[in-house]
């Protein structure tokens, strides 16, 4: 008999099938590019803009669809980037405005959408509206949350609350000129806007309109569940978040229980609006559809809200970091089946999927789950049913580079200890990308890099996977071409733990052959029989995509009672007949 979770399971299932008419961003692969690591062409050691320009047709050869860059305006780069000093111009180090319009030129010609990151949490202090604010200038005064702090009965003064950077240390930093505390929940020179200030969301509209103009095609927001703080009572005061038990360091980000600094209610409203901005736009200039992608490390349920509610569409693409926050090196096939089946039963009627595992915050997926898992990562990422996000180098299985303490510019790091810095820091995901076994990886002409490069580069670089039949790069590129199939884009999915070894993912579309994804997490030979896991299979597959894990040969015949799985091994079946 049909359970009621059975029920609401093929019906989701059901759901996820594409239409012709869906708009480019539903199946897209998208790729990010973190600018100072992908190519130097000034020979800085620093990547740039024409750089970028420069591998937009490399892009095209692994089938991306879009990129999404990590930020390139101008900054002083206390967290490189990521504090911003003027939302619209190119920071020099990057190259010009004219650069950057080439790239959208020579991106629009290779048909690769642009997406630029979209920073509103936070400027830089070097921000000319901090500066103003600072200052105590009117129309600037209450762009940021300030805040006088209490002096206590030793006649000390003291910041407003408890509240933690991520960053580490107190939120709050003494600004001498305007005698008030500033929030910066990021790195003491990334003060956070005052999003309850209508003047500043304008500000924040204006920039989205800005960079529409200039030709992109959506925007990446960044850290967007820090945006709003709660409410100040009448006195202007904020209340202290409770503490933690598990750290008695002020100092750690985790001393508090984050309720009154993320995830407050207001905060997908924000990203509602800006979708109005761009529908707006597209309205006025036409064009395919202009996409957001948001940041957002909340509670699945909190995520969700921001693909919109019942009356307001949201961000098409919240990001998907189920499978970064949850997944673990020892994790079984069931959880990575409640992971994804989790993802596809909570995400609203008529949305999309994304799936994501890996960006320049967090350390390579080789480095997390084992350099033996690449393509099983790769494989799934890109055949589950939405559309895939890819960090830049983990086509190639990169690994996380090793970066001394001496070496470590990480703000995340730098502002702890060496004892630990290795936990912290996000350097060795953003070593040059390695393009080529020449010095630095082809990824610079010049005589230095920004970080080290890492020593494997010799083993893992586009030139060499290019010419390795079954290299990461070369199962990279043939799963776009399996993407191309009607069924991988727009057919219905069904994924399945056929055992605690063997995750298995089913797409399949009426009139078309069934695609089988199967992924042996560990190091075991599995056997399985793929007609106990799914109903009404066809009896015979073909392998369609194999790794260098496999003994099979593409175009061999295996019956769906038994595939045998060699240890870690990933693979696509297809149906030697259509349904
Ligand atoms: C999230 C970004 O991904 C990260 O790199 C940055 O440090 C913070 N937001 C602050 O902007």
């Amino acid at each position: 008999m049909a359970t009621w979770s059975g029920i609401v399971f093929l019906l989701v299932v059901g759901l996820l099938a594409v239409d012709a008419a869906d708009p480019w961003w539903k199946t897209a692969s998208f790729y990010q590019i973190y600018p100072r690591s992908f190519k130097d062409t000034n020979g800085d050691g620093v990547g740039d803009l024409n750089g970028v320009t420069e591998k937009l047709e490399y892009l095209k050869e692994i089938g991306i669809t879009a990129t999404w860059l990590s930020p390139f305006l101008k900054s002083p780069m206390a967290d490189f980037g990521y504090d911003i000093a003027d939302f619209k111009e190119v920071d020099p180090l990057f190259g010009t405005m004219e650069d950057f319009e080439n790239m959208v030129a020579r991106a629009k010609e290779l048909n690769v959408k642009i997406i630029l990151d979209f920073v509103p949490n936070h400027s830089s202090d070097e921000c000319d509206w901090f500066i103003r604010s600072a200052n105590g200038e009117e129309k600037y005064k209450d762009y940021y949350i300030w805040h006088p702090g209490f002096v206590d009965e030793d006649g000390v003064r003291r910041p407003p609350t408890n509240w933690v950077s991520v960053f580490r240390g107190s939120a709050w930093e003494w600004n001498e000129n305007r005698q008030e505390y500033y929030l910066h929940q990021f790195h003491k020179k990334q003060p956070d806007f005052n999003f309850r200030n209508p003047v500043v969301r304008e500000e924040m509209n204006d920039v989205l309109r800005f960079w529409l103009g200039k030709g992109v095609d959506g925007f990446r927001v960044d850290a967007i569940y820090h945006a709003f703080e709660v409410e100040a009572d009448e006195d202007g005061n904020y209340p202290d978040e409770p503490r933690n038990d598990w750290t008695d360091d002020p100092d750690e980000y985790g001393y508090t229980h984050k309720i009154y600094t993320v995830d407050q209610p207001e905060t997908p409203h924000l990203v509602y609006e800006w979708r109005q901005i761009l529908e707006q736009f597209q309205a006025d200039n036409g064009g395919d559809e202009r996409i957001l992608m948001v940041e957002t490390w909340s509670p699945i349920e909190i995520v969700m809200d921001y693909y919109g509610n019942s009356t307001a569409d949201g961000a098409q693409i919240p990001f998907n970091f189920q499978l970064i926050s949850n997944l673990y090196y020892d994790s079984d096939a069931y959880h990575y089946e409640y992971l994804i089946n989790n993802w596809l039963t909570l995400m609203p009627e008529g949305k999309s999927a994304n799936w994501v595992i890996g960006n320049h915050d967090k350390n390579r997926v080789g480095s997390r789950f084992g350099a033996d898992r690449v393509d099983l990562f790769n494989i799934l990422l890109l055949t589950l049913p939405g559309c895939s996000i890819t960090y830049n180098g983990e086509e190639l299985g990169m690994l996380d580079g090793y970066v001394s303490w001496e070496d470590t510019v990480d703000p995340q790091a730098c502002n702890g200890y060496e004892a630990n810095y290795m936990d912290n820091s996000r350097d060795p995901a953003r070593t040059p990308m390695h393009w080529t076994d020449d010095k630095y990886a082809g990824f610079t002409n010049g005589s230095t890099t920004w970080l080290p490069v890492a020593l494997d580069y010799a083993q893992r670089n586009v030139k060499k996977e290019r010419g390795v039949s079954l290299s990461h790069l070369n199962v990279y590129k043939r799963l776009q071409e399996l993407r191309k199939e009607p069924t991988i884009s727009g057919g219905a999915g069904e994924i399945k733990a056929v055992s605690s070894y063997v995750l298995a993912v089913k797409r399949s579309l009426s009139g078309n052959y069934v695609y089988i994804s199967l992924f042996n997490i560990f190091d075991s030979i599995e056997n399985v029989n793929l007609s106990e896991v799914f109903s009404g299979l066809p009896a015979t597959f073909q392998y369609t995509l194999i790794t260098d894990k496999s003994i099979k040969q593409v175009g061999d015949v295996v019956s769906a009672k038994s595939v045998t799985l060699m240890p870690h091994e990933s693979i696509v079946l297809r149906s030697t007949t259509t349904v």
